[in-house]
């Protein structure tokens, strides 16, 4: 395992940042003045400046002011800070929206927007291309040289879809770049069904619901648009500063996007984590998810570091309740994402604005104006913290099981109709299957199915619905070599146009799982069946299990039975199977299994093959454990989210408590909300 570069070249630290609005503040110098000796006070190394400052930039169109950005830019280099400098693209100013109505996004009942809000710009409109474009050259060729200038921060979340004209035609001009001909676009969606058979380009709806395949090309289109006019915006970055890094902040498993066709143009990704703690859902379980998405991010660039670009400090101003992080929660959920691999802790936002509708949103510095609050010294403390990993920065992780995360497939499940309208939550039984590793210290990587599976021992893919081309083959590659592979019912459905596969599902995956599924039975909420295991089974399960909402009749047709459905009219038939496959097997669980079964479950596969954990203890439930290293040290990130206090047997292996320099063996003692660092020489 080798370092990674640091994601700022020349600044190997963890980021501890902010976004940064002094465009808010220009008539008050003396706070600008202000935020940055509390800046030092706070210790943080970076500010993401410029985000929505478009009109501060460009009062009038051709009009440029750089003065104020000039000498933001000029106190962060004096103070050695990294500016992550934004393209403005994120907020339209009121002359640009208003002169040029085709920048304004327009919905899907037609209607025009009137300039309100922001994230809302039309992502092929040529004139907003030709603005942003202008900006972010100016911005680029003035801070090129800039020492402060750190990373580019394109525009902000990008998200949404616009029906106006223009991405109407593009969406045209990209069906017929992909299928040619109106009949190898008709074949592919099925539409023959309720006569929607297309005899020209013009007739395509993009807003009808009832073409399953039109619908997920849409969702396509809005990605390829999406990552288009971001690379429009990288292009006009890159002419004058080809080697600074470009980022763009995600928002964790955000639907709208598929992820991973905008991180490929990315050199750094980043995202913006807000996950509503002390809500009424269950912390670890909210925890795991958050985790879950922390892996996906490092995941996206090979296993490179990414950056956390926005947390918030205190509260959200979004939350049904926001109800304040707990003392302790912080420093907890800022070194979670450091454990994944994130080399940076950022927030939104810095200071409070006066007005607007973000005024009570958490900040680093509130109204108040001091240093004098809780929130800062954990901030503060934060920054300590920060300051003592630096040695962490660019230590990789190595994962031996991988977990499909598919946009594709989430689409294709979520416009399905059957076999329940409500609760299919692919994204929940993602984060059931991730989380017994999650608890037991052992790190996954997140990955689509597009994926090289080659580098992993156990790939677990649930409810892969649609198999998108090449998938299948890649699974009975990666048996074939000796891999483990674990699906679940509703997998094999449809192919990549939503069509279904014929002859027996799971469709490809048939010859693989060496099973066949016949029906699927949708339960209510308050049902269940009930999973009794097979004595003395391989998967060595004993006493008996709930399965919920989705029960599969299938039938074994090579694959060995490992348990059994006890009840209702598919008594007696297989709710989980074990296939040989080549050198590998295939796992097939053919009902949503209670939490339970797939702790047992994945206890005994982890411990079959060998997967590595972080620490070799047992960890107290609510507890995870994550390892980073160099390959000569590793850096191990002990969370404690049970609320409780807790003790865990570390045996005999010497560490050293990184943040306290203190040496630890035999227990480690965590407070409630507590979070350790242990470095110990790199096990191999
Ligand atoms: C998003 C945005 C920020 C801010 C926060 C508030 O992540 O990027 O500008 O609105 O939400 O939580
Ligand atoms: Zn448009």
């Amino acid at each position: 395992m080798n370092r990674h570069p640091p994601v700022i070249r020349d600044f190997p630290h963890m980021l501890h940042g902010c976004d940064y609005n002094p465009d808010q503040w220009l008539h008050m110098p003396e706070i600008i003045k202000e935020d940055f000796r509390l800046f030092t006070a706070a210790g943080i190394n970076s500010a993401s400046v410029a985000i929505f400052a478009w009109a501060a930039l460009e009062p009038e169109e051709g009009r440029f002011e750089f003065g104020w950005l000039d000498r933001i830019l000029d106190y962060m280099a004096k103070q050695g800070m990294k500016a992550v400098l934004a393209t403005p693209s994120g907020a339209k100013p009121n002359w640009l929206a208003l002169k040029y109505p085709e920048v304004r996004r327009v919905n899907r009942e037609g209607r025009r927007e009137p300039q309100r809000g922001r994230h809302n710009h039309c992502p092929t409109s040529p004139v907003y291309r030709e603005k942003t474009a202008i900006i972010n050259s100016k911005l680029a060729e003035r801070y090129a040289k800039h020492p402060a200038l750190g990373i580019w921060h394109l525009s902000n979340e990008y998200s949404g879809e616009c029906f106006c004209d223009l991405c109407k035609e593009a969406f045209r001009r990209w069906l017929q770049r992909k299928y040619g001909t109106l009949e190898a676009l008709n074949r592919a969606w099925w539409t023959a069904f309720w006569s929607h058979t297309y005899t020209d380009w013009s007739q395509i709806d993009e807003l009808d619901a009832s073409v399953h395949g039109l619908i997920l090309d849409w969702k396509r289109f809005v990605t390829d648009q999406t990552a288009d006019f971001m690379r429009h915006e990288i292009a006009a970055l890159r002419r004058h500063t080809p080697h600074t890094p470009v980022t763009t902040n995600m928002m964790g498993f955000y639907d709208g996007l598929n992820y991973w066709k905008l991180a490929e143009h990315l050199d750094v990704v980043s995202w913006d984590n807000y996950p509503a703690y002390h809500g009424r859902a269950d912390m670890p379980e909210i925890a795991a998810l958050v985790s879950m998405a922390h892996d996906l991010y490092r995941s996206f660039r090979g296993g490179r570091p990414f950056l956390m670009m926005e947390s918030t400090p205190s509260v959200t101003n979004w939350e049904a309740v926001a109800k304040l992080r707990r003392p302790g929660i912080l420093r907890l959920t800022s070194l979670q994402a450091i454990a994944h691999g994130a080399d940076s802790v950022q927030y939104f936002q810095w200071r409070k604005g006066r007005g607007g509708c973000e005024k009570f949103h958490g900040a680093v510095v509130d109204h108040a104006g001091c240093e004098n609050t809780r929130v800062f010294r954990e901030v503060a403390e934060v920054g300590g913290v920060l300051k003592r990993l630096d040695r962490v920065v660019g230590a990789a992780s190595k994962p031996s099981v991988a977990l499909i995360v598919d946009w594709e497939n989430r689409w294709a499940i979520e416009i399905a109709q059957g076999p329940r309208r409500e609760g299919r939550d692919y994204l929940g039984e993602c984060r059931r299957h991730y989380q017994p590793f999650w608890r037991r210290g052992v790190s996954m990587a997140v990955l689509d199915q597009t994926a090289d599976l080659a580098p992993y021992r156990l790939v677990i893919a649930p409810m892969s619905y649609m198999i998108r081309r090449g998938f299948a083959e890649r699974i009975a590659a990666f048996v074939q070599n000796g891999g483990v592979f674990v699906t679940t019912y509703w997998s094999g459905i449809a192919d990549e146009n939503d069509c279904c596969f014929l002859g027996g599902f799971p469709g490809p995956l048939r010859p693989l799982a060496g099973i066949w599924a016949e029906e699927i039975d949708a339960l209510y909420d308050d049902e269940e069946n009930i999973i009794i295991p097979e004595p003395e089974n391989a998967a060595g399960l004993g006493g008996e299990y709930r399965a919920r909402i989705f029960c599969e009749r299938i039938h074994a047709e090579g694959a060995t039975v490992l348990a059994r459905f006890s009840r209702d009219f598919y008594a007696g038939m297989p709710a989980l199977t074990v296939n040989a496959y080549g050198e590998g097997e295939v796992y097939y669980l053919a009902a949503r299994a209670d939490d339970r079964l797939l702790d047992d479950f994945y206890q005994n596969l982890m411990i079959d093959l060998e997967i590595p954990r972080a620490l070799d203890a047992e960890l107290p439930p609510g507890v995870t454990a994550q390892c980073r290293s160099d390959g000569e040290r590793d850096y191990i990130f002990v969370l404690n989210f049970s609320g409780e206090s807790c003790r865990i047997d570390l045996g005999d292996t010497v560490y050293s408590d990184v943040l306290t320099d203190t040496g630890v063996t035999g227990t480690l003692t965590l407070p409630p909300f507590g979070s350790a660092v242990l470095e110990r020489a790199h096990q191999g």
